[in-house]
């Protein structure tokens, strides 16, 4: 048998040998569409090629896309499970020429694929080609193909347009012919629906391009896009006209019986079905970064999710079922797909974690739907409140309750559904507008509940299409932002990051679809209403930006990449830090800019330079160990369990993304036993802990009581950093002459010597001022009955006078003591009186004295020594004079 897994090898590998590069297929969320809500078809991430605007290093090339249709303009949802051939997800392979070969190239392509490659009876082939295409009619007929198998279509069958504006052209498919134990008759034949004879590719003649207008012109160069749906290939291959009879499918079906011991054919034979493709598309999207929510795309997960776990419900099972088939569907697909293996447990935690809790409300929601239906009379269509108040208590989306009802041959009243949802957003609308908020607040609202919240995609890239949703000057809605204008502009989806969680918003540019020269400058990112919309600070530079316009975004790549460093660095600094200090480190803010960060964490006292430098190491050892930085969601609760660090106070929602990064070596204390970091966290960070290059820390200081801060740098600033203190460094060794260690004994050595011959020198001056000199030698008298001596003194310290006090104290062994020091632009007073004579008189009060003859004000001490300062030296005698008659009152 010829698996999925072998067509998809065959196909990539036979156009490789035709010279055309294998390319991989594109996310499932298109970076470069702003219209479009998933990738529909393989031609999708090469639609600018196609036109000219793009060009790249090959012009053949092969992919296996990945392709989702629901929600949007495809939306195969509502059939899927019930047919042979509806999916929300399949592979779409294709070969590609960009302006180089065209149909006579295409055509024998196909053929010998099919025929020879993939060994199909060319006896069951027929193909079709545009009505007026008579050069693909002759090309067919050359490959061997008979005349009244090429059926001629006028429709717009065979002319495929991409949408209402693109790349289009004519284009030719080939069918194969299942016999006739199928109803059905071939294409353009009334009967042509049925399951006999089945479309399997679809080759497009790339040659015209439609315009808004309706107008069309031919392009440059002509170009080919094929698609061929892989399943449907595989069940011919393998016998069989339905899809999910196909292996990779049928792995699935038995994974999902065999979780919920059920019989993959028996009663539950549609649940499976619906299981095993709603499985392929929800875990695809997921690891596309795609997450449930109740706007745009994630609710579009959550609506196939939904749907699904309600048929695994029905299977009886108690239990969450999906996201244990994951490693079923990993096994499958993950050597084509290696995004699921990265993203494996992300998909299953994200699985649980919905269906546990969709299940709490699952089951009251089916029993009201049942009470429901029993009092409605036969056929009679659900009124749509009912349906409303299921979706809005209960969780089920609109089309989860239209698919139990088909199961029932009934169905929902949409436009009550679609009112009481009206009703709800106005009532919604009158509680933000009496909130007091202002008018620019109110604004973001409403624009969160016009176009729901902004898809973010920048955790996987950082160059994306969006269209322009609103643009905002002022705090009022502008039509558009002219060149020198600044406003902020609202996006359907970006990959620029709004400034949350210690993370800078991004910058960037925006450019005109239309018209690349026009462009905006992104000076930042905030999120707004609610965190629901993103808001693009901008400044346009050239040209005009429109609402309703495409633009071509472009983060500043430069400055995300410092700014992913600096986050994932503090992740790794808080760690080190707990592991350094104790468990009682938590964090109390952060910054993480592209040019530093800063990390505010409880804990009381300064940290040692042993502490510091212990930290510094541990984070730049993590750095080299260059682990993968894994994330994931789950609950709050289940991430505090396996040890996640929380943001003190902050409020979290259902779901948190878990950030790890680095695997604890030996026998560490990690809370899971190995990752060394785990915090929740919505920021963006490095693949690997080696992109963050290098970690210096620059200060560790005091924030408020009990939090310390660390600022440090990393990667490039940190090199910088390093680079300026060894540069500092080398100089010291230059005027020392001494390297490294001796370097720093000679400091040592040098600070040691001068701390003596400071010492020395206070003592010289001592003995100068004793000896008489400099400044006027000392005169004692007799004054009232008490030696006293005055000196005037240069060159001596205020802090020098008290020594000398006592060394006069001492010399004079009863009596007083005024010395008066001139230390340039100020004087220091002191006075002593010995022991024996302060009942007499107070060193106090002479210092006082002198200092008021000095032009000073106050002085004191004690008794026997006090102290004071003034400015004029000059009135020296005065003081003198002053303390004098102290001593003679
Ligand atoms: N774009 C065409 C299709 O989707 C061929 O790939 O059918």
């Amino acid at each position: 048998m010829t698996s999925l897994n072998d067509i998809r090898s065959t196909f990539l590998g036979y156009f490789e040998k035709q010279g055309h590069r294998v390319v991989p297929s594109s996310p499932l969320v298109p970076r470069n569409d702003p219209t479009l809500m998933f990738a529909n078809s393989g031609m999708v991430q090469f639609k600018n090629l196609f036109t000219g605007v793009e060009t790249r290093d090959y012009k053949r090339a092969t992919t296996a896309q990945k392709c989702v249709r629901a929600g949007g303009k495809h939306n195969d949802l509502d059939n899927v499970g019930y047919t042979a051939r509806h999916h929300t997800f399949f592979e779409m392979m294709g070969n590609f020429s960009f302006g180089d070969y065209f149909k006579t190239e295409a055509i024998p392509f196909a053929w010998n694929l099919v025929t020879r490659e993939l060994g199909i009876d060319p006896k069951r082939l027929l193909v079709t080609v545009y009505h007026t295409d008579d050069e693909a009619a002759r090309i067919w007929k050359s490959v061997g193909v008979p005349d009244d198998r090429i059926i001629r279509i006028a429709t717009n069958d065979n002319f495929w347009m991409m949408g209402p504006t693109g790349p289009c052209g004519p284009c030719t498919e080939i069918f194969f012919d299942h016999g006739d134990r199928y109803w059905g008759g071939p294409p353009g034949s009334p009967e042509e629906d049925g399951d006999r004879f089945v479309e399997i590719w679809n080759l497009v003649f790339m040659q015209n391009e439609q315009f808004e207008d309706g107008s069309m012109r031919a392009l440059d160069m002509q170009s080919i896009d094929t698609g061929m749906g892989i399943e449907r290939v595989a069940a011919l291959l393998q016998g069989t006209n339905d899809n999910y009879g196909t292996d990779l499918i049928r792995a699935l079906i038995e994974a999902s019986a065999d979780a919920t011991s059920s019989d993959p054919d028996g009663p539950g034979k549609t649940h499976h079905r619906v299981i095993a493709d709603h499985l392929r598309s929800t875990s695809f999207l997921i690891a596309d970064g795609v997450m449930p929510s109740n706007d745009g795309r994630g609710y579009v997960l959550r609506r196939i999710m939904r749907r699904a776990m309600r048929h695994a419900h029905m299977l009886g099972s108690k239990d969450p079922v999906m996201h244990r088939l994951v490693p079923a569907l990993v096994r499958q697909m993950g050597a084509a797909y290696p995004e699921l293996h990265r993203a494996q447990a992300l998909i299953e935690e994200t699985l649980k974690l919905e269906e546990t809790r969709f299940k709490t409300t699952l089951d009251r929601g089916l029993k009201l739907l049942d009470d429901e239906l029993v009092r409605l009379p036969d056929g009679a269509a659900l009124p749509g409140e009912t349906a409303f108040k299921l979706y809005d208590t209960y969780g089920f989306p609109l089309d989860l309750t239209q698919d139990v009802l088909r199961e029932r041959q009934r169905t929902v009243e949409t436009a009550g559904f679609d009112s009481a949802m009206a009703e709800q957003k106005a009532k919604a609308r009158a509680a933000w507008s009496g909130s007091g908020e202002s008018a620019d607040l109110a604004i973001w609202y409403e624009l969160a509940d016009q176009h729901g919240a902004t898809d973010f995609l920048g955790y996987d890239t950082e160059t994306a299409e969006g269209q322009m949703l609103a643009l905002i000057k002022d705090g009022a809605s502008v039509d558009a932002l002219e060149a020198g204008e600044s406003g902020w502009i609202v996006m359907n989806q970006t990959p620029f990051y709004g400034e949350s969680g210690g993370q800078v918003g991004d910058t960037g540019w925006l450019r005109r679809l239309d018209d690349e020269h026009d462009l905006a400058e992104v000076t930042d990112t905030q999120k707004m209403g609610g965190g629901k919309v993103f808001a693009h600070a901008v400044c346009v530079k050239r040209g005009r930006f429109a609402r309703g316009e495409a633009v071509a975004q472009e983060v500043d790549h430069s400055r995300r990449g410092k700014i992913r460093a600096n986050h994932s660095a503090t992740h790794l600094l808080h760690e080190a830090l707990r592991r350094a200090l104790g468990n009682h480190v938590a964090q109390r803010g952060s910054l993480n800019a592209p040019d530093r960060l800063r990390f505010d964490f409880s804990h009381a006292k300064a940290l040692t330079p042993a502490e510091i430098a212990q930290v510094e190491a541990e984070v730049n050892d993590y750095i080299r160990q260059n682990s993968p930085v894994d994330t994931r969601i789950m609950t709050p609760d289940d991430a505090r369990s396996i040890g996640a660090q929380a943001l003190f106070g902050e409020k979290y929602g259902d779901e948190v993304r878990v950030v790890s990064m680095g695997t604890l070596s030996g026998s560490g204390k990690g809370a899971d036993g190995k990752t060394y970091s785990l915090e929740l966290c919505g920021g963006t960070h490095v693949r690997q802990t080696g992109d963050i290059g290098t970690f210096a820390l620059t200060s560790e200081s005091a924030s408020s009581a009990g939090v310390r801060r660390i600022e440090a740098l990393t990667g490039q600033a940190a090199m910088d950093e390093l680079r300026g203190r060894d540069h500092a460094l080398s100089r010291i060794e230059g005027l020392l002459k001494a390297n490294g260690a001796e370097a720093v004994s000679r400091v040592a050595a040098l600070l040691d010597e001068r701390r003596k011959l400071d010492n020395e020198v206070a003592q010289l001056r001592r003995d100068l001022a004793m000896s008489g000199g400099p400044g006027e030698g000392p005169q004692t008298r007799e004054i009232n009955g008490v030696s006293f001596v005055a000196q005037v003194l240069t060159g001596v310290q205020g802090k020098d006078l008290p020594p000398l006090v006592d060394d006069h104290k001492a010399r004079l062994g009863s009596g007083a003591v005024l010395l008066i020091a001139d230390t340039g632009g100020k004087v220091a007073v002191a006075a002593g009186v010995t022991a024996d004579m302060t009942d007499r008189v107070s060193a106090v009060d002479i210092v006082k004295a002198a200092v008021a003859a000095l032009g000073g004000k106050g002085g004191g001490g004690r008794p026997d020594m006090a102290q004071g300062g003034a400015k004029d030296a000059d009135r020296a005698d005065d003081a003198i004079e002053a303390a004098e008659a102290v001593l003679g009152g």
